[in-house]
């Protein structure tokens, strides 16, 4: 069958982004076929759109997308524990969400609780389970800690200020603007910074009474990153999970010896590729949509042919809060 479907087939600005149609087969063994609800637009798509690679791709033409919600309307060969009309939501199951039915592997599938709104889900499980690794596993936040997390009024920043701050740490949280260092603040922060008129590093000595922080989420990337080494305390980590500025320039290692610091650049894939942390990230992080411990805010819900305005949105700095496409 044909599916609406918006895709690249040259790398550029946001105009690239076309909408049309594509050809899906029905899903083979072990496979779902899922109608889309609600797809997720992340920052990650717009360095798929301009080309800013990791290495292995994609190269036009593709459809790209990362992340979307929806309800299963067919099932293939061999699956167990899916029905029809079953509400589901993925994330990095490779790139081609922008579509309005995809066919994806049933072991990458995770359901979507009852208490859970589509749109809720779909504007914040990425970044939610991003939020779980940064802040539980790669480095663990403990009660007391005060940490610094770049772009903070951004789409993950936003959820990093909330969850850290529920595990007991006090937040030095970076913004482009006034407007969103008031955000941030009503979302907890104790310290916004904004750092296109501030000088965060000086900033972030100050509040910490000159010791510096255990550990930097660093998402801005170029613009930031040498900085963030400098807000660290001896044998704190800087954790360059972002690029929203470009690649950080390569830079000696002995740059770290005198403090004893590490870095780290990791990739939620990584952290989800085993069923078992997917599914317990999963859950914690649903658990605290449920019980509204996260606020999430929606601030653009577009036709998925509108998939060019959404990415002039999340690049355009102004928003706080996530985009979604709606086939
Ligand atoms: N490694 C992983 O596992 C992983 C997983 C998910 C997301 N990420 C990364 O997390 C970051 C946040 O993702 P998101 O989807 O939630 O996006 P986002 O934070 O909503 O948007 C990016 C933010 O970066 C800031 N920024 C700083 N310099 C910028 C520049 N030159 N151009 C554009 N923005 C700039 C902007 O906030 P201000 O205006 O306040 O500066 C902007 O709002 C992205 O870098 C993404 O790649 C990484």
């Amino acid at each position: 069958m044909k599916t609406a479907c918006v895709r690249i087939t040259r790398f550029g600005p946001p105009e690239v982004l076309e909408p049309g149609e594509v050809e899906i087969a029905a899903p083979g063994p072990g496979e779902v076929l899922v109608r889309h609800t609600g797809i997720g637009v992340n920052f990650v798509d717009v360095y798929h759109r301009i080309g800013q690679l990791h290495g292995d791709g994609p190269f036009p033409p593709f459809i790209p997308g990362v992340q979307a919600n929806g309800v299963v309307e067919a099932i293939g060969p061999g699956v167990q524990g899916f029905a029809v009309g079953d509400r589901v939501t993925h994330a990095n199951v490779g790139i081609g969400s922008y579509v309005a039915h995809r066919v994806l592997p049933a072991d990458r599938l995770v359901r979507v609780p009852d208490a859970l709104d589509d749109d809720l889900v779909a504007a914040s499980y990425l970044r939610g389970l991003t939020c779980h690794y940064l802040l539980k596993r790669l480095y663990v936040v403990k009660p007391g800690d005060t940490v610094l997390v770049h772009a903070a009024a951004g789409g993950v920043g936003q959820l990093m200020v909330q969850w850290a701050r529920r595990l007991g740490a006090t937040v030095i949280g970076t913004v482009g603007s006034e407007a969103k260092a008031e955000y941030v603040r009503g979302l907890g922060c104790d310290h916004p910074i904004v750092y296109t008129r501030q000088d965060f590093v000086k900033e972030t000595m100050r509040i910490t009474g000159g010791e510096g922080v255990p550990v930097v989420y660093d998402s801005v990337g170029r613009d930031t990153f040498m900085g963030s080494l400098d807000c660290l305390r001896p044998m704190g980590i800087a954790i360059n999970y972002g690029t929203a500025s470009g690649q950080v320039e390569p830079f000696p290692l002995q740059r770290l010896h005198s403090k004893s610091l590490s870095v780290c650049r990791p990739t939620l894939r990584t952290w989800i590729a085993k069923r078992e942390d997917l599914d317990r990230a999963s859950t914690e992080f649903f658990e605290l949509l449920a019980d509204r411990s996260l606020k999430i805010d929606i601030a653009a819900k577009l036709p998925l042919s509108e998939a060019a305005r959404a990415h002039e949105l999340i690049e355009g700095r102004s928003i706080s809060g996530a985009v979604l496409l709606q086939p």
